[in-house]
């Protein structure tokens, strides 16, 4: 893949020694190619056994976040003493990473509501992608429920690691979509568990103000009405519905996911979509299949519903070939406030994993092993992107 200017490899990426995602435990640099020169296929062991895979590269991805200000340092430190209160005292049982609803006798959760006194207002959309408007820009002020916050909220919205960990990966996204659409004259992109999209629909938006992609288009799904809602509206605002189809869905059947199989392309490049996008949700899928599934405020349901194995496999086959497959994990790494996230704001069904880990599902979803994988590390540590390509010649 040609880098976008702003993506560079990760042999200087410099993190903490003992965040390290490099050391033992997470990727090793002796194993992995960290140079796009090692495309040779090299033999790795991965969950279903040993097969002959292209070498993934690594990308350091500098980003400048827009709202992180003055205060951070200050909110840093007192991230790291809610931190320091653990959960209940005892932060050992978030290991269990089950938990479904934020439990508000906590008492680092209470202290977070004396520092913003409006944040019970927020705790109630999580974790639905409503959640997210107020971080993908803090200067509105206010939910979309219509409350409006004290200024310490937004100052916190503005600083916390999680909060640019979200905007860095759309920032991700935006780049790598922007780059597809400059080599291709125009994308198709499937946007799953898009929320309200704000990220590929300001994309998009850009794109065709600049008249650089004029055919380009966008499928939007998920189950949350409310969220496609803000998305329609956030396309009008832009102007750019009539590239834009929603579908309301579940995207974890077992069976495969529900859309338009993607646009008729060029003669003998297959059918399927340029870019299938689905940020923001391998954090809340389990490897394994799961015999109910629950995402608070949108879905609770006692189906076999898929995990993440299943769901990246499905989402790969809406590709098309030589066409690009990008989602993101929260990282256990290298993200410095997660036990903030984990034990104080307890957002729910949160599974970070390493990079080790998550290729490791990537391999099991039975990915091409000539599909080339490109991973994108911005320098906040808190989630990594990953893009792969799918090969214009299937085996
Ligand atoms: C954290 S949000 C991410 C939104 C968006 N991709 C972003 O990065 O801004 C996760 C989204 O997954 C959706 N979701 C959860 N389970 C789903 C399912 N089984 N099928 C479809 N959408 C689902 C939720 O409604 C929510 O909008």
């Amino acid at each position: 893949m040609v880098k976008p200017t702003t993506l560079m490899a990760l042999e200087d990426y410099a993190v903490p020694a003992e965040r390290d995602l490099r050391r033992e435990g997470g990727v090793s640099p002796g194993k992995h190619a960290t140079s796009s020169s090692r495309r040779d296929g090299t033999a790795v062991r991965t969950a279903v056994g040993v097969v002959d895979r292209c070498p993934e590269r690594y990308h350091r991805f500098e980003h400048t976040d827009r709202w992180a200000d003055s205060h951070k340092a200050r909110i840093d430190t007192r991230i790291r003493q809610l931190i320091a209160m653990g959960y209940h005292g005892d932060a050992s049982k978030d290991l269990t990473r089950t938990r479904s609803v934020i439990d508000m006798t906590n008492p680092a959760t209470q202290e977070l509501g004396k520092a913003m006194p409006t944040i019970a207002a927020w705790f109630k959309l999580i974790p639905r992608a409503v959640a997210l408007d107020i971080i993908y820009d803090p200067e509105k002020g206010r939910l979309c429920n219509g409350v409006v916050l004290d200024e310490e909220s937004i100052r916190w919205f503005k600083n916390i690691d999680d909060a640019i960990g979200i905007r860095s990966r759309a920032a991700v996204l935006r780049e790598l979509l922007l780059h597809e659409a400059d080599k291709s004259g125009c994308i198709a992109v499937a946007s799953l568990a898009c929320g309200a999209a704000q990220p590929v629909l300001e994309t998009m938006a850009e794109l065709l103000r600049d008249g650089r992609a004029a055919d380009s288009s966008v499928t939007l799904v998920d189950l949350d009405r409310e969220s496609l809602g803000m998305a329609v509206r956030l396309a009008d605002q832009h102007g750019i519905t009539d590239r834009v189809t929603t579908v309301t869905g579940n995207i974890l059947s077992l069976n495969g996911i529900d859309i338009a199989p993607g646009p008729h392309l060029e003669s003998g490049a297959g059918v399927g979509y340029d870019v299938v996008e689905a940020l923001g949700f391998l954090e809340y899928l389990p490897p394994e299949n799961q015999e109910s599934y629950t995402y608070n405020g949108v879905v609770d349901e006692k189906r076999s519903r898929a995990g993440a194995v299943v769901f990246l496999k499905n989402a790969y086959d809406l590709v098309k070939p030589g066409g690009l497959l990008i989602f993101g994990n929260m990282l256990d790494e290298t993200h410095k406030q997660l036990e903030f996230t984990l034990n104080t704001v307890q957002w729910p069904h949160i599974q970070p994993r390493s990079i080790k880990k998550m290729l490791q599902i990537i391999a099991a979803a039975g990915v091409d092993p000539a599909a080339e994988v490109d991973i994108y590390c911005p320098t906040d540590g808190v989630y990594a992107v990953y893009a792969i390509r799918k090969p214009c010649v299937q085996k």
